[in-house]
């Protein structure tokens, strides 16, 4: 067997080994025998290196014009697009998604970066007159310094795009810490902005597990930390951080919900409710893992939906005939069995999949059949918990305001939709819905880079990603006076003398 590839950590310009001397294996979801190569196990240690870098790093490239900085992100963005298909090949092989799906993931990343690099030729701030004479007012953006960004593996190139970006076009520098399935793309990912001429120390990767985490979330050094994962760690994020008032923004779960309403175009709602639900094998925090359906077309949409899960084709993600993957890990695919267990014992009625796939092409990975719950009560676990896999809870309704009233009673806040051919029920839905996101006659995925993205409730902390909102993350506001009247002119008082 060949030896597989060693992987280093990227501090201050160079690729180099935790000090640890630890690694760990990257497998391949779709057949563990895969091994993709072998990735630094790092500790505090080398996330002080890498922190240090950064600082260093932070004082020259602040100075840097924004314009310039966006240039270097503008190429990136032509390599990204030069390389999609092999990074987005790298990406399936590890992460599990189907090709098409892993070819968006890079595209987003693609789209992503080209929008900031615009944005370096813009990031506006206000002028505004002043209240005395003689005297002017704006504010700019200004940067933060070491930002610590942690994301998950479902979007392993889109999501370390959305932060690490917009961080740099605002004049910081960055610790990057990716998740430990999907390391390549990682990789990949910051290899390209090295390639773009992004200067050393301004990024810096390194991999590991949850202690590298801590470490860039506690030290004092850090202004800002951006993760997106679950609530659960979101939360242990912001309470690492909080003694050293870091800015923090964090993008968590969802339980998404499609409303389909009795004048629903079916077909559409049908189509969407696949992708939504079964697209990532359910693993996006806007899945469509809710849909609420009016009494009325109930059964006919059931039929149809169900029908349709049965049909997937679910396997490697490389094969073109494949429709839906694996989930990420073993730990991903007993979650979802623990969830399918514990929506029978609470009484919801499954009537497709349930059950992982073992033999012949799925005996090496972490395959699980589409499966969709019907006659769900909003009340149920099923209802309510994020589950990230391939498992649909159908749940019925009478009325547009009981649709409403479940799709808003649950914790998160992230995504929602509606199917209806009419338009006062769907402006009620989009006011009336609690999310950071809205689709009218679409499902609850396929956001877009230019608008903000996040949620509300224990989705998020009041943030948002992606367009210009990613840049409140990343860059704060300084107010500037310029006096040019050559006297003290005192304001809010000499007002008398204008
Ligand atoms: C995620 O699931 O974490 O809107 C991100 C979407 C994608 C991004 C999903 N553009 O579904």
């Amino acid at each position: 067997m060949a030896t597989p590839e060693v992987h280093h950590n990227f501090i201050d310009g160079a690729w180099v080994p935790s000090m640890s001397g630890q690694t760990f294996e990257n497998r391949n979801p779709a057949n563990t025998d895969d091994l993709i190569g072998v990735f630094q196990q790092s500790t505090a240690a080398d996330v002080d290196a890498a922190i240090a870098a950064a600082e260093r790093a932070y004082r020259e490239w602040r100075l840097v014009p924004a314009p310039i900085r966006a240039e270097m992100l503008f190429r990136a963005a032509q390599m990204f697009a030069a390389r999609k298909e092999e990074f987005a090949r790298d990406m399936t092989r590890e992460m599990g998604k189907v090709l098409n799906e892993t070819r968006g993931d890079v595209q987003e990343a693609i789209d992503m970066t080209f929008y900031m690099a615009g944005e370096g030729r813009r990031m506006f701030g206000q002028t505004v007159p002043s209240e005395l004479r003689n005297k002017f007012a704006m504010s700019v953006r200004q940067p933060l310094g070491v930002c610590a960004i942690i994301t998950p593996w479902n979007f392993p190139m889109a999501i370390p795009s959305w932060k690490i970006v917009p961080a740099l076009v605002c004049g910081n520098t960055v610790v990057f810490k990716p998740s430990s399935n999907t390391p390549l793309s990682a990789h990949n990912f910051v290899k390209v902005l090295i390639d773009a001429g992004i200067p050393k120390g301004v990024v810096n990767m390194v991999t590991g597990d949850a202690d590298v985490g801590t470490a860039m979330t506690t030290d004092p050094r850090v202004s800002v930390v951006s993760f997106t994962g679950s609530t659960t760690v979101g939360r242990l994020v912001n309470q690492a951080a909080a003694p050293t008032f870091k800015k923090v923004h964090l993008e968590m779960g969802g339980k998404n919900v499609v409303m389909i309403m009795e004048d629903a175009n079916l077909e559409l709602a049908v189509d969407g409710c696949l992708w939504g639900g079964f697209g990532t094998s359910g693993q996006r925090c806007t899945a469509a893992s809710r849909v609420v359906v009016h009494e009325k077309v109930y059964k006919p949409f059931v039929d149809a939906f169900v029908a349709r899960a049965k049909a997937l084709t679910v396997g490697d993600g490389l094969d073109p005939k494949v429709e839906m993957g694996p989930s990420n890990s073993e730990t991903q695919l007993q979650t979802v069995m623990r969830y399918v267990k514990i929506g029978q014992d609470e009484g919801a009625k499954l009537v497709t999949g349930g059950k992982r796939l073992a033999g012949g092409a799925h005996a090496k990975g972490f395959f699980h059949e589409p499966t969709i719950f019907v006659d769900v009560d909003p009340k149920m676990r099923v209802a309510r918990e994020e589950i990230f896999g391939p498992v649909v809870s159908i749940v019925p309704c009478r009325s547009l305001d009981e649709a409403i009233a479940i799709g808003n009673g649950v914790e998160y806040g992230l995504s929602a939709s509606i199917y209806t051919q009419d338009i006062n029920r769907a402006f009620q839905a989009m006011r009336d819905l609690y999310t950071g996101i809205f689709y009218v006659n679409a499902p609850t995925i396929g956001a877009e880079v230019h608008l903000p993205f996040g949620g509300t409730k224990h989705t998020g902390n009041g943030h948002r990603e992606a367009g210009v909102a990613a840049l409140e993350v990343f860059s704060e506001w300084k107010s500037i006076y310029i006096d040019f009247s050559g006297r003290l002119q005192r304001a809010q008082i000499d007002v008398e003398q204008l």
